[in-house]
């Protein structure tokens, strides 16, 4: 995809289609004034007959509208005037791009970025509409026979600017904004492939297939005998159920010198059965999904290393899948993890603690200077914030702030959930340090105080993104998330936003 700005007003410039803004009440946005003027009224004519929605995200495309250099229009509702805000013109923005790729125009200029919006610069919106435009072209066709949907013919999406001097920060939102784009279809296609493709050795080639594309990009894959040595057993548990073997995937990302990395460790259990202690069969399907943490990750990675950002960043990832048989463990079998502590594993169903718990102690030979995990976590999650935020725990109130901070800069939102000691208390077990499972209460929370005891001293967090990762339903499929949140927590990490 091309990217580019320009001041020409909206019905001036030469490209395929324009984006323009209408509120509800037919008021104007920028663009659309610039429009209806050019075509002699025709437009506020068209929005007076009702012909053309203004609910927020609602989009019609018209064709030929005289006076107008572009041939195609797509006038989207931007909602109540006085209500417009970031997520309106994410919503409106993809509306439009998704309605514009369905056609065959190669170029898309997007004029809702002349409207003001709240505290959000011209550096942000650019930046949506290139992660929009870069999330439109994904379409899943790996595993459908036949012809597959024709592809976009969208090659150009270009942002209109009020004022040259805007040109410098909407370029730079178009680059990081691309690039995030590209990271949240990478995740999305990982976690969308069935389990029996994306297997941990998958995973694994993934992570070195993109270790290639980049100089200074190397991934490490350890298998189980090396991980034996180091003394995973918590880790190595969960698959001995399985037929296929775990790995832990190690990329290192060098893009300064002299920094403490930043780490990420993404839950990697390729499919999730629940082990011995099963999960019922409604649904299961789903469980492929549970590898979306290491998805996220490695998506994140592919954004950073393709921006070649100054930032040092290793990603860590346990993948493993989670089955029943003869060798899988049971409850009540005890492991000794790689920090020496002993889990008595009442519930073979929360596996992705016991992958984590020794990713986490391996992370800190890197010495970092953040450890963010990402994964899904708990069913108790879902119940507790749904589908719209993840949840977000850590000891350190600033690391929290600044990852609930980044969700919402990134238009990716999160919720701290509180993490005191003494939820941690369910977790006592008569026969070894501590067990994988508290009660029935507050289950995201025991969940994240269990990787607590892998993580003291660590400057770290825990990201539970089991409601956030995908959609279920008519719209199953990954989402992508949190690529744009710790995308976002990288750029301000490492200084390189406007
Ligand atoms: N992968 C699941 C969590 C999950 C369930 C995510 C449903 C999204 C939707 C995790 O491994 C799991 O099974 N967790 C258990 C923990 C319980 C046994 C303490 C859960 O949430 O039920
Ligand atoms: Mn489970
Ligand atoms: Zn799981």
């Amino acid at each position: 995809m091309q990217y580019f700005t320009t001041t020409s007003k909206a019905s001036r410039r030469a490209v395929d289609c324009v984006i323009v803004g209408i509120y509800e009440r037919g008021k104007l946005g920028i663009g659309a004034e610039d429009v209806n003027t050019a075509s002699k009224g025709a437009l506020q004519r068209l929005v007076k007959s009702g012909d053309i929605q203004a609910q927020a995200g609602s989009c019609t495309v018209l064709n030929g509208l005289v006076g107008v250099r572009a041939p195609r229009i797509a006038v989207v509702g931007l909602g109540k005037h006085g209500e417009y805000s970031v997520s309106k013109f994410v919503a409106a923005t993809a509306a439009a791009i998704g309605a514009v790729s369905r056609s065959k125009a190669k170029s898309v200029l997007n004029c809702l970025t002349l409207e003001p919006c709240g505290n959000t610069g011209v550096y942000y919106l650019a930046r949506h509409t290139a992660q929009s435009a870069e999330e439109k072209l994904y379409r899943y066709t790996a595993t459908k026979s036949g012809r597959s949907p024709a592809a976009s013919s969208l090659r150009q999406v270009g942002v209109a600017l009020s004022k040259p001097g805007e040109a410098r920060k909407a370029k730079l939102g178009l680059t990081h904004g691309g690039a995030i784009g590209k990271g949240v279809s990478l995740a999305r296609q990982l976690g969308n492939l069935p389990a029996n493709i994306c297997t941990p050795s998958y995973l694994a080639r993934t992570a070195q297939k993109l270790a290639r594309e980049h100089r200074n990009l190397q991934t490490r894959v350890l298998g189980e005998a090396e991980m034996k040595r180091l003394g995973m057993h918590s880790l190595l548990s969960v698959g001995n159920g399985s037929d296929q073997a775990s790995k832990l995937i190690v990329m290192q990302y060098k893009g300064t010198t002299r920094k403490k990395p930043v780490v990420l460790v993404g839950k990697g259990v390729t499919f999730d059965t629940g082990g011995i202690s099963l999960k019922p069969g409604a649904g299961m399907d789903e469980m492929k999904f549970d590898m979306c943490g290491a998805a996220s990750v490695i998506g994140t990675m592919a954004t950073i290393a393709k921006l070649q950002l100054p930032v040092n960043l290793n990603v860590v990832v346990p993948a493993v899948e989670n089955m029943p048989s003869g060798r899988a463990s049971k409850p009540g079998d005890i492991f000794t993890s790689m920090s020496g502590q002993t889990v008595e594993v009442l519930n073979t169903d929360a596996e992705g603690r016991l992958i984590l718990c020794d990713a986490l102690t391996y992370s800190r030979r890197f010495k970092p200077d953040t450890v963010i995990d990402v994964a899904t976590l708990t069913g108790a999650c879902v119940i507790a914030l749904g589908h719209h935020r993840s949840g977000v725990m850590s000891r350190s109130q600033a690391l929290a702030n600044q990852i609930v901070a980044a969700g919402e800069a990134a238009n990716d939102l999160a919720w701290q959930l509180p993490l005191d000691e003494a939820y941690g208390e369910s977790l006592k077990s008569n026969f070894a340090d501590m067990a994988n499972v508290g009660g029935r209460s507050a289950g995201a929370i025991t969940a994240g105080c269990f990787l607590a005891r892998f993580t003291d001293g660590l400057n770290w967090a825990h990201m539970d993104i089991a409601g956030t990762a995908w959609a279920t339903g008519k719209q199953k499929g990954a989402s992508g998330r949190p690529v744009p949140l710790l995308s976002e927590f990288l750029l301000e990490h490492c200084g390189a936003l406007p």
